[in-house]
């Protein structure tokens, strides 16, 4: 599960140098797949429980908002849950997560 979320980091990083640069206006987003990480293996096996799988349902469904429609707004609103799992599960990578948020 630990690559998958890095791959998510990567693409979250690109998706976000393309909405604050000027060919948001104009140019295709960049790619940013769905990523089932959580049918994954995570390093710590007591992490998949109902709440997680709730919270990961929540993340797919925020992410396919700014799928369909790449806006700030939409962005930040996948970071909030990417952050609002890491409060319950993974604390460790919450400053670098928070600085994806885009400043509307
Ligand atoms: C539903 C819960 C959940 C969501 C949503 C989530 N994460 Fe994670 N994340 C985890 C868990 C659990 C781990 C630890 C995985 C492991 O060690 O196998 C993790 C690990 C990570 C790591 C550390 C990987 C490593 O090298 O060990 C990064 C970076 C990360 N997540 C970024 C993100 C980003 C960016 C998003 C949103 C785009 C996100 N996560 C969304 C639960 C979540």
């Amino acid at each position: 599960m630990a690559a998958a979320m890095r791959a998510m980091l990567q693409q979250a990083e690109a998706m976000r140098t393309y909405l604050i640069s000027d060919s948001s206006k104009s140019g295709t987003p960049p790619a940013w797949a769905h990523m089932p990480f959580e049918l994954q293996t995570p390093t710590d096996s007591n992490v998949v429980t109902p709440d997680f799988l709730r919270r990961a349902s929540d993340y797919h469904k925020a992410f396919e908002k700014v799928g369909r429609e790449p806006t700030p707004d939409h962005f930040n609103a996948v970071v909030a849950q990417c952050v609002q799992c890491h409060e319950s599960n993974c604390p460790g990578p919450i400053k670098r997560i928070n600085r994806l948020r885009i400043e509307i």
